[in-house]
């Protein structure tokens, strides 16, 4: 039988990852589609079940249902439930749902992509500490990363984060703005800099070191007025889009076994949103 994909959200129209899945499914010469499926908060529940019943063989979740879709789901695998939030659902071979956070994971993927592993003893500050944050947090900290601090505009939020996770410390951003260019690696993990012509950053960035490896979780723009600053003092940069495509990835290998190509994927992507 063809196997067939989603991703749900509201809205949806804007999302890349039906173009992205279809075309691994074509290089790939899998026969499944992938569709995009508007789902209002208050029918989760009813869309969920109707997946299920129409035999998705696996979706993604996007914005708002990251969350809310855990109550709905059979399984949770561990990092997904400490994070409190699912991105991508496996139908398992006994028909049930199974929930996993592939973000934190394709997040750093995508860092090292660029960077390699040898920045993993370096200092990192994470700015922002929501759903994004945490999922970032964690797969820093499992794959070595022992020099974390997070930074948030309610820093009593940035504090709930690291004592979740047990990682280093949490600061103001006032504080961040002080001392940035004591850290290497930046990671702006806000949904400031989002909207096109949009300076709005959480906090100046002035202090960035010419060293400094910046990376941003925004994709659309690509280069978001982090990025750019980062960029138009030499240092070096880390757009949004690998980590969409390495999180896609992940979930593609949970449904189908293998990774698929990431490389050229990014450089499409890049292409199409420059
Ligand atoms: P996500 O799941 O995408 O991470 P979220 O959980 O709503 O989204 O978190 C948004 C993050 O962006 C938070 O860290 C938020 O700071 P607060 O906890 O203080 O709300 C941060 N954020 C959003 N807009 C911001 C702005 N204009 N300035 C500073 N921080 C902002």
């Amino acid at each position: 039988m063809k196997k067939w994909f989603a991703v749900i959200g509201d809205p949806i129209a804007q999302s890349k990852s039906p173009e992205m899945h279809t075309s691994w499914y074509e290089n790939d010469g899998i026969d499944a589609a992938f569709i995009p499926i508007q789902v209002k908060k208050e029918e989760l529940e009813k869309a969920v079940d109707s997946l299920k019943l129409l035999g998705v063989s696996g979706f993604c979740v996007t914005i708002p249902h990251k969350q809310s879709i855990i109550q709905y789901l059979d399984e949770i695998d561990e990092t997904a439930r400490l994070m409190g939030a699912v991105n991508t659902v496996v139908r398992l071979q006994n028909g049930k749902l199974k929930g996993y956070n592939t973000d934190g994971d394709g997040f750093v993927r995508s860092l090292e992509e660029v960077i390699g592993e040898e920045h993993r003893d370096q200092s990192v500050l994470i700015i922002g500490a929501g759903g994004a944050a945490r999922g970032i947090a964690f797969a820093l900290k499992n794959q070595g990363y022992e020099n974390i601090t997070v930074s948030n505009r309610t820093v009593s939020k940035a504090h709930d984060l690291v004592d979740a996770l047990g990682i280093g410390k949490a600061i103001s951003n006032d504080e961040a703005s002080e001392t940035l260019n004591q850290y290497k690696i930046l990671i702006q993990t806000t949904s400031a800099g989002m909207i096109y012509g949009d300076t709005d950053l959480p906090f100046s960035i002035d202090d960035m070191s010419t060293e400094a490896i910046a990376a941003d979780i925004v994709y659309n723009p690509l280069m978001t007025p982090f990025l750019q600053h980062a960029s138009n003092i030499g240092a070096t940069i880390v757009t949004g889009i690998g980590m969409f495509v390495h999180q896609g990835a992940i979930a593609y290998e949970h449904w189908l076994g293998h990774y698929p190509n990431t490389k050229a994927m990014i450089e499409k992507l890049t292409e199409n949103v420059k």
